[in-house]
């Protein structure tokens, strides 16, 4: 028996995954009312994306069921006591990497989203996922609510917010990451900067990708 597979977790994360599903439509319909060489404008650019992020506020862009179950796996198999995510949204895959540190036993999480209301959202369903006690959420933008206060070492990384931010969000943590601490992206390939680092072998990962959206990095001693 796992927190991921038993109540309350399990019909809540059901919930939420279907429910973000019939949200699609309306992330669509946001997007198409972006040209398309607005919304790569803004999806690459370093100080714009607020505006995009603004208007897909009512909507979850929640991580895949599959990248969830690789989540709580990672965080569970690595006894990950420390994990610090950017961009926490509805937290869908906040509930997966509290869940691994319930059944780790304990730790603490802290993730961060500059949406008000998406803050506020999360922790309603982490409160009623009963996960609520191991997550910190630093409300504000990533640059300064992962500038200060982190811990000593940090096992694992879920990279999910802006991707033009990926290699600044990074440098925040790294030196913190413990050898062997997982950082996962998701649509890193939406930052060609983000992956030409962590695949350059002097930078000190191992890292490949994995499905259609993650990269999977390791850090080495
Ligand atoms: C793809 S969603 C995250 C989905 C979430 N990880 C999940 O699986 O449920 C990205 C979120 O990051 C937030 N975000 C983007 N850039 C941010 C930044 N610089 N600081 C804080 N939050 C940010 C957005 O508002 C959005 O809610």
């Amino acid at each position: 028996m796992t927190t991921l597979t038993t109540a309350p977790l399990a019909p809540l994360l059901d919930r939420l995954f279907a429910e973000a599903d019939i949200a699609k439509a309306e992330t669509e319909a946001v997007l198409a009312g972006v040209p398309e060489k607005e919304q790569g404008r803004l999806m690459r650019s370093k100080t714009e994306y607020r505006e995009l992020y603004a208007r897909l506020r009512h909507v979850p862009l929640p991580v895949s069921r599959e990248t969830g179950a690789l989540l709580y796996m990672l965080a569970r198999g690595s006894r990950a006591r420390t994990i610090v995510e950017f961009g926490t949204s509805f937290g869908i895959s906040t509930l997966h990497l509290a869940a691994a540190l319930r059944d780790n036993h304990g730790g603490r999480l802290i993730t961060t989203e500059f949406e008000p209301s998406k803050a506020a959202r999360a922790r309603q369903n982490l409160t009623a996922g009963g996960l609520i006690d191991l997550v910190e959420i630093r409300e504000g933008d990533a640059l300064e609510t992962l500038s200060a206060d982190l811990p000593q070492t940090i096992d694992l990384v879920l990279l999910d917010g802006a991707k033009a931010l990926y290699p600044e969000v990074l440098s925040l943590l790294e030196s913190r990451l413990r050898p062997g601490a997982y950082v996962v992206a998701d649509d890193a390939d939406m930052s060609p900067e983000y992956l030409a680092r962590v695949r350059s072998p002097a930078a000190g990962y191992v890292s490949a990708p994995f499905g259609e959206d993650v990269e999977l990095s390791m850090r080495l001693g």
